[in-house]
């Protein structure tokens, strides 16, 4: 069952104050996630850039924009989704996460994950494919494929938007591959009446047996 607004709310005004690593200090904004509370598909980035430092919002700089179009490529709008990082603050001069602040950090992935019920996650990028599928595989190895995951979802990873941008075409049509899967894996799935394959879901329960792999 989806979560109360007022869980999810508490949830983001508990990270908002978060000082539990070292990166509050020197954090502009803490960058929660944005989109919708019910969407089916949740994308999950590595953590935030200058940008969203400073905005608050996650991808919103250069690979923001590449994320946007590989979304409108397969007909979903960005408010339809929901965007959040492995890390909520952005680590000094862009430096990769540390292991440390990546497991305090957890917690608040976990819960957005728990309450929002996605039906496909997207990974990003290294860190957060290693992290949900548990796994010290690369992302070169584990794309292209999807994986069946924590609480029925589906999980699909890809190439991190910034490394298409140094890459190249090659590397943003392997991103349209995997994009495509999301696609299919949304439609594959019936919805309610009425509504459209990519809009956010309505109240949905979740049951079944379930993977536990992620927590
Ligand atoms: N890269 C990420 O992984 N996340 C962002 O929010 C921005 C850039």
């Amino acid at each position: 069952m989806t979560s109360t607004t007022s869980e999810f709310d508490a949830l983001r005004d508990r990270a908002l104050i978060c000082t539990q690593c070292g990166l509050a200090e020197t954090r502009t904004n803490v960058v929660f996630g944005v989109g919708h509370r019910s969407a089916r598909l949740m994308i999950v980035g590595e953590a935030p850039g200058k940008n969203e430092d400073l905005q608050g919002e996650p991808f919103v700089g250069p690979a923001g924009l590449l994320l946007d179009e590989l979304l409108a490529g397969i007909d979903i709008a960005r408010p339809e989704v929901y965007i959040a990082n492995v890390l909520k603050c952005r680590p000094p001069a862009n430096r990769d996460p540390k292991p440390d602040e990546i497991e305090t950090c957890k917690p608040y992935l976990q819960e957005q994950i728990r309450m929002i019920r996605p039906e496909v996650v997207m990974t990003l990028g290294n860190f957060a494919t290693k992290l949900l599928l548990r796994t010290d595989t690369g992302i070169t190895r584990l794309r292209g494929q999807r994986y069946d995951w924590w609480l029925g979802a589906t999980l699909i990873p890809t190439f991190h938007p910034a490394a298409a941008l140094r890459g190249g075409e090659i590397v943003k049509d392997q991103m349209r591959e995997d994009f495509a899967l999301v696609r299919a894996v949304l439609d594959s799935t019936p919805t309610a009446e009425g509504q459209s394959s990519s809009d956010p879901k309505s109240d949905r329960e979740v049951s079944g047996s379930q993977m536990e792999l992620f927590p």
